[in-house]
């Protein structure tokens, strides 16, 4: 099975990724690393606390550590993203999954960046990272220990947008939400010596979760099913409001699809920078061309893979397999 770190921010598309990640027989959930960004960390970290406890999972089994508060670079804070995922998070529903247990699942003692180093080193090779909030955390436990990038077996990144069918920006006209929360810190991922899989709107926005298909969660998987249908209110509304469609996007739950069903994806492979600067800020920009004669900004950085396209019946289908 595949040895997992999530890096989240629940978040309520995070909820539903954490949700795969608890259930798939694929899947050895280690740890939960939180970050700010859908809202403060002290949220986050309580919905995942809270989450687990949903969820069945053992705190003897999976540590849960609080990460950053805020973005690498001071003064460059953001809002959370509070009019999309609600006050608490979730979609006004995180008293619902703190109720279905008695006690918070508990939070290891470490920040998140140690307990991330401390797991890959015990585990050379083995761990993959699947973050899906901003960056923080994983350039922090690079910074802390750049040998990490040589020990882990892969980080799948949900993030960035590229162009592809349209698709840019969700924050701004080319930023997405965990860029633009910490460009400078996902530049120091991507450009990393560590293999890294993109999962950016691109696909993430193909993946559509219809009414019908959340109205199929309802009264599945204990309180579970009903928890995610009532959560995904007001995401939905969300979206409505500012893209027409009816549902939400798949977003964290494409990057734990990436993981259990890689063959669903279309890869593409060069090096890849975050916009720091100016309007394009959180940018996302992969080089296409082979490296020239001439250096440029994406010379020195190793090649990662974007997803381009995606088989969204598989991705749907996921669900299924683990309620
Ligand atoms: C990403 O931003 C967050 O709001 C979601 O949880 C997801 O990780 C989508 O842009
Ligand atoms: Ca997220």
């Amino acid at each position: 099975r595949l040895q997992v770190i999530f890096d989240t921010d629940p978040g309520i598309d995070d909820a539903m990724a954490l949700f795969l990640l608890a259930r798939h027989p694929a899947i050895h959930l280690r740890a939960i690393t939180t970050v700010f960004g859908n809202a403060s960390l002290a949220v986050t970290t309580r919905n995942a606390q809270a989450l687990c406890g949903l969820y069945g999972l053992p705190p003897e089994q999976v540590l849960v550590a609080a990460g950053a508060a805020g973005p690498l670079q001071a003064g460059a804070e953001r809002e959370h993203s509070t009019h999309v995922h609600g006050e608490d998070g979730l979609g006004g529903e995180a008293q619902r999954a703190i109720d279905a247990r008695s006690a918070l699942h508990p939070l290891d003692p470490r920040p998140a960046y140690q307990l991330i180093c401390d797991l890959v080193n015990a585990q050379p090779g083995q761990i993959t990272l699947i973050a899906v909030g901003p960056m923080t955390n994983l350039a922090q436990a690079l910074r802390h220990d750049p040998g990490i990038a040589a020990k882990v077996r892969q980080v799948i990144v949900m993030g960035g947008a590229f162009g592809i069918q349209g698709r840019s920006g969700n924050v701004t006209p080319v930023a997405e939400a965990n860029m633009i929360n910490d460009p400078e810190a996902a530049d120091i991922v991507f450009g990393a010596e560590w293999p890294v899989v993109i999962v950016g709107l691109d696909v993430t926005q193909a993946v559509v979760m219809d009414e019908d298909y959340l109205a199929g969660l309802q009264g599945r998987g204990g309180a579970v099913g009903d928890f995610l249908w009532h959560a995904t209110r007001h995401y939905q509304d969300f979206y409505h409001s500012v893209d027409g469609i009816r549902g939400i996007y798949s977003h964290d739950a494409s990057a734990i699809a990436y993981a259990v069903v890689p063959e669903a994806f279309e890869l593409r492979a060069g090096p890849v920078r975050v916009a720091l600067e100016g309007i394009a800020r959180g940018q996302t920009i992969q080089k296409l061309r082979p490296p020239g004669p001439v250096a440029d900004a994406w010379t020195g950085c190793p090649a990662q893979q974007v997803c381009i396209a995606v088989d969204s019946a598989r991705v749907l289908a996921l669900f299924d397999q683990v309620f």
